[in-house]
């Protein structure tokens, strides 16, 4: 049973250390929380301090702590390799494991087996259902997804996602949580494969490869037309207020009408719609494929810390923007 009180959680344990166990470890530290890392994996656990110490000093360089704070926060962290160990004294799980069924199950039954019945089991899963993970558990009603995006100590979405057996408790902290932790929980009404962002990214990755093996574009060119144009207006706002803004009749002339697209009475299908293989997951492995290689070989000589850095510094830095008002 679920009754604890979000301002009650102060220590929280990261299952998973890798890229979205790491970056909540640093949420969760920032916040004065104190965060023991579990990994299978001895390198994610002996590196991780190195890159706690390069997360913080971006966060320091955003103003956003003191050099003093960040040290504080990083001091709040520790890693084991030791799941019973890992779990002590925990009030609240974040796992961030594989995404396959068979491992989060596993994960999820000896988590169970070991963590006070009150605390949270909240999952990372970008497209899984809980329901199926939570079957493994003796006390299901305390597990729920809270799906962040990366990197979550930055970006404030996390949807938080019932299985069947979740309790209305579990959902509440959960989603109280992380609220306390400055991030944005929106709360999705029903479990989907993808849950809601991951759900519309599968459908915007579909035509994306679809328009790249039927030559219309490069991957780079999509990256560049998405980044320079829909890409600004969606840091602003969602896919449905952007509609309300494109013409004078808002979101009906452009989904009721589709006065701006291919309006109904003229709606001519170019050559390459006409002559397109049909889809089948084949082709689309093919062109994931094509895809995939063409961006490694852009990225050969890039220094990825270094992007990610560059990532983590502009977001930052767009959030200050878009919180200004
Ligand atoms: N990468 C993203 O953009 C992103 C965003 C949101 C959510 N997620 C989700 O977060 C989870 C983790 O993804 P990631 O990108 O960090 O993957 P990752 O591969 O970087 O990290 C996974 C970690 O789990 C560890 N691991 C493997 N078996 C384990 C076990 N039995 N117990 C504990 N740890 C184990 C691995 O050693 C690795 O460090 C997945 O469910 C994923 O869908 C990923």
């Amino acid at each position: 049973m679920i009754k604890m009180n979000p301002d009650d959680i102060t220590k929280v344990a990261c299952v998973g250390g890798g890229t979205i166990g790491f970056s909540w470890a640093v949420l969760f530290a920032r916040h004065g929380l104190r965060v023991n890392i579990y990994d299978i994996a001895e390198p994610v656990l002996s590196e991780a301090h190195g890159e706690l110490r390069a997360a913080f000093e971006t966060l320091v360089e955003a103003g956003l702590l003191t050099a003093e704070e960040a040290a504080a926060a990083r001091d709040r962290v520790r890693t084991s390799a030791d799941l019973a160990e890992a779990l002590q004294d925990v009030d609240f799980v974040q796992e961030s494991g594989p995404e396959r069924y068979r491992i989060k199950r596993e994960i999820y039954r000896e988590m169970d087996a070991l963590a006070r019945p009150d605390v949270v089991l909240a999952s990372s899963t970008s497209a899984m259902l809980m329901t199926e993970i939570q079957s493994a558990t003796a006390h299901p009603e305390r597990c729920v997804v809270a799906h962040p995006y990366n990197p979550p100590h930055i970006v404030p979405l996390v949807e938080i996602v019932p299985g069947e057996a979740t309790s209305d408790e579990t959902v509440a902290l959960a989603r109280d949580f992380m609220a306390r932790l400055g991030r944005v929980p929106v709360v999705a009404r029903k479990e989907c494969r993808g849950h809601i962002v991951n759900h519309m990214q599968a459908a915007l990755y579909r035509e994306a490869l679809w328009l790249v093996g039927n030559g219309v574009a490069t991957a780079a060119e999509i990256d560049l037309a998405f980044r320079t144009g829909p890409g600004l207006r969606l840091a602003l706002m969602g896919p449905f207020q952007v509609g309300m803004l494109t013409s004078p009749g808002g979101l009906r002339d452009t989904l009721v009408n589709r006065k701006l697209d291919h309006s109904l009475e003229d709606d001519i299908p170019s050559r390459v719609e006409r002559e397109a293989p049909a889809r089948s997951p084949e082709l689309a492995r093919r062109w994931a494929e094509a895809c995939a290689a063409e961006m490694e070989a852009e990225l050969a000589e890039a220094d990825m810390a270094a992007v990610r850095k560059w990532r983590d510094a502009k977001l930052l830095k767009l959030l200050e923007v878009i919180n200004a008002d």
